[in-house]
């Protein structure tokens, strides 16, 4: 029969965010954080993405527990795509939206919104991704006491009554804007209806503060409203091209987000190309290799015979040269459906 065993995938989450807001650091510090609790397979690096699996995740909430009483992982973890320049988010499309199912905006809680802050929610609002605000740098926040990698909750009562009264204007401020942009938004834990209000978690990227909450935020919400759509097929994979590199030796490859299906060494992909679509077979997959340390990972890859959605991996393939970045990438079960494919792929 046609039916295929659906699984539940990790959600594809981008950050987003003007520059130095903290969108690498945030990153870096869940990466950090989750390399600290030397769970086995803390975290999976991807090309261009990295991986917190679900245990991670439960462990890092559970100081949470009191506020999360009902909170229950379902998903595999959360994949994350840093976003260094608003180009690389602009690729990430599919047709009548976005590869990304869940985004995170960064605002400088200091600095509240700038220009790429409102670019990056038209960006949104257009591909109709929906997100949370990560208010970041609490530490700035003069008086600020850090307690390093705690809940949100827990440290702020623990500030003086005028550090949380300057972070309640300070996230009033943020607030506005969204309200003045057409989108209802509070404080996580003073929300009730997570469909119809934008979650703002106050975050320390340098301390840690606030990473559980973030984290189970992203976890709850996307588990719970975006189930459908995190179902993958085992059948051929679907993906877009993040970018083109030049790699010594190998001549141009591709680094791609699989959003669907699998993608196997030796398969038949259809992309598409600025002189047309590009019809090739895959020489080689590349990912990171495990278990290197995280701050010392020279980007050393390793070849690999399958990948499964979510994920980001480095395609070797003859003329790859000819593709373009942001194109859609398909499967093809053969030539012939490749020929289908490739008329589809330029009409993205
Ligand atoms: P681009 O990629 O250039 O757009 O910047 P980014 O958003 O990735 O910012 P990045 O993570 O590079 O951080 C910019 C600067 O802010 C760095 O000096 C960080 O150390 C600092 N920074 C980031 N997050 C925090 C934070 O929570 N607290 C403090 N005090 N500094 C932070
Ligand atoms: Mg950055």
């Amino acid at each position: 029969s046609s039916q295929q065993q659906r699984k539940l995938r990790q959600p594809i989450v981008v950050v987003l965010g003007h520059v130095d807001h903290g969108k690498t650091t945030l990153l870096d510090k869940i990466r950090g954080t989750t390399v600290a609790l030397k769970e086995p397979g803390a975290i999976t690096q991807h090309v261009g993405a990295s991986v917190v699996p679900a245990s991670v995740i439960e462990k890092l909430a559970e100081p949470l527990k009191k506020f999360l009483p009902r909170f229950k992982l379902i998903i595999p973890g959360l994949l994350f795509i840093d976003t260094p320049g608003h180009e690389v988010f602009s690729n990430l499309r599919r047709r009548g939206g976005s590869v990304a199912d869940f985004a995170i905006l960064v605002v400088d809680i200091m600095e509240g919104f700038q220009p790429q802050t409102y670019e990056a929610i038209e960006i949104l609002r257009q591909r109709r991704v929906p997100f949370l605000v990560a208010a970041n740098k609490i530490d700035r926040i003069p008086g600020w006491k850090p307690h390093p990698d705690q809940p949100f909750l827990i440290s702020y009562r623990m500030q003086k009554p005028e550090v949380q009264q300057r972070l309640e204007e300070l996230l009033w401020n943020i607030i506005g804007e969204m309200y003045k942009l057409g989108f209802r938004a509070d404080r996580f834990d003073r929300i009730k209806d997570f469909t119809k209000t934008v979650a703002v978690v106050p975050v320390s990227a340098k301390t840690g503060e606030g990473i559980p909450e973030l984290l189970a935020v992203l976890a709850g919400l996307t588990q719970q409203y975006l189930q459908k759509r995190l179902m993958y097929a085992e059948g051929p994979a679907k993906g877009v091209v993040l970018e083109l590199r030049e790699q010594p030796g190998l001549g141009v490859v591709a680094d791609v987000i699989i959003y669907d299906g699998i993608l196997r060494k030796g398969d038949i992909i259809v992309t598409g190309g600025l002189e047309g679509p590009v019809i090739t077979r895959v020489r080689s997959l590349l990912m990171p290799k495990p278990l290197v340390e995280i701050r010392t990972a020279k980007r050393e890859l390793e070849s690999v015979d399958e990948v499964v959605a979510a994920a980001g991996v480095r395609i070797v393939a003859p003329e790859l040269e000819k593709a373009v970045a942001g194109a859609p990438i398909f499967v093809a079960r053969d030539e012939e459906e490749a020929k289908e494919l490739a008329k589809k792929v330029m009409e993205e």
